[in-house]
């Protein structure tokens, strides 16, 4: 038994949602590209959840039961409350969402619709949960859900009270789409790997939180936001970049395990991000992103991935730097979720084997000896 670290090339799962055949992505075998330019984020989770493209009344019928969906238990609100004011988000938001199976009476429910029920739940009420986070610690109101809005336009709108403008809810929604899934990345193998033991779906989500909070995976965007503000202007990237590649140091936003010419979701973000800067008359996160890039690529032949310019994005819509990973999760839930349906749906459970190097024969020695 040899281990390859890292996982690295194993194929251990077949799936039906996602793909990456030669640096292309497709959720359902349609192109990211085209769903970007063209979905809805309700239309992916729709997509992701039920194998093929809404019509208009099944895409009606979902928008309602998400936004119906969205109001959390009065119990949240309150253990949100008592959360100390500066905890990590990401944290917080895996203590609210481990919560939310308390209140759910359906919790330990095993059956395909019930679980359904469950990931429409989720869904809707993740970004609830977030916008409450922010607005609490700020000692503000939490901000109830709005009737007929998109997921998009209302966590904008929970999250600031005001009525968020159109180019601020298309840029999140095209966000939404970009992140909602990933074939086997480490927070949805988390989450399968949970729910193979047949534990329910609310574990399962807390697993994918924990997993995607990393700086090594979903992690890298607020990084990447810190990294730009310590550089400060585009004229400085230069030497900071290349001292940090010279110390063997990584630059957040850039490599993957699996796109080695490119992640095809960063070109989405780059022109959104320069879009936005011109809508802000703000071009100094995109200017000095796009500096770091030539850097980077040049220095160390890396390409940007989806969490480059996402940091740009986020803070041209306002969006505080701490909640662009817990915004992933709010996307990723629409993939976890599918996965999740998709692992239980033909289940065994996930127990590889590990390459022993530990001594061998070695005698227990009574407490005394030692
Ligand atoms: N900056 C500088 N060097 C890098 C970077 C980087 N961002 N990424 C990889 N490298 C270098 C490594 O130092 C290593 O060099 P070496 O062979 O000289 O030691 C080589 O490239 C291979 O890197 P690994 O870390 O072994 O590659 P792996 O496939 O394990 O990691 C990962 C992929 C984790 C994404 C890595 O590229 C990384 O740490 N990037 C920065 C964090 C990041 O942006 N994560 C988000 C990924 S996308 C997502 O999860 C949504």
């Amino acid at each position: 038994m040899t281990a390859t670290k890292g996982l690295e090339g194993i194929v251990a799962t077949t799936s039906s949602i996602s793909s990456i055949i030669d640096g292309v992505l497709t959720y359902r075998g349609i192109n990211i590209d085209d769903l970007a330019e063209n979905a809805t984020f309700e239309e992916v989770v729709y997509l992701l959840w039920y194998g093929k493209l809404p019509n208009r009344s099944e895409l009606d019928q979902l928008t309602k039961e998400l936004n119906a969906a969205a109001n959390v238990p009065g119990e949240i609100i309150n253990l949100i409350k008592l959360f100390p004011k500066d905890v990590n988000s990401m944290a917080a938001l895996r203590t609210a969402v481990s919560s939310l199976a308390l209140y759910d009476a359906e919790a330990n429910d095993m059956s395909p619709e019930a679980n359904l029920r469950k990931a429409i739940r989720l869904q809707a009420q993740l970004p609830t949960i977030i916008a409450a986070f922010a607005r609490i610690r700020e000692g503000k109101e939490a901000i109830a859900p709005k009737a007929g809005a998109s997921l998009a336009e209302n966590f904008l709108y929970m999250l600031t009270g005001k009525q968020p403008e159109k180019i601020a809810i298309e840029a999140l929604d095209k966000a939404l789409v970009l992140h909602a899934d990933h074939e086997l990345n480490a927070s949805t193998f988390a989450a399968r790997v949970t729910v193979a033991t047949l534990s329910d779906i609310y574990s399962g989500i807390v697993s994918a939180i924990g997993a995607l909070k990393g700086p090594l995976h979903g992690g890298a965007n607020e990084a990447v936001m810190a990294m730009l503000e310590e550089i400060g202007t585009a004229d400085k990237a230069n030497s900071y970049i290349t001292e940090k590649l010279a110390n063997k140091e990584k630059i957040m936003g850039f490599g993957h395990r699996v796109y080695k010419n490119g992640d095809p979701r960063a070109k989405h973000l780059q022109k959104m991000s320069e879009e936005l800067g011109k809508i802000t008359g703000n071009m100094n996160w995109y200017n000095m992103s796009i500096q770091i890039e030539e850097l980077v690529t040049g220095q160390k032949g890396l390409k940007p991935n989806v969490d480059f310019y996402s940091a740009s994005v986020y803070t041209s819509l306002e969006i505080p730097r701490d909640l662009f990973t817990p915004i992933f999760a709010f996307s990723r839930t629409s993939g976890w979720t599918a996965h999740i349906l998709e692992q239980y749906s033909d289940n065994r459970l996930i127990r590889p084997r590990a390459e022993y190097t530990g001594p061998s024969h070695q005698a227990y020695t009574p407490i005394e000896q030692r």
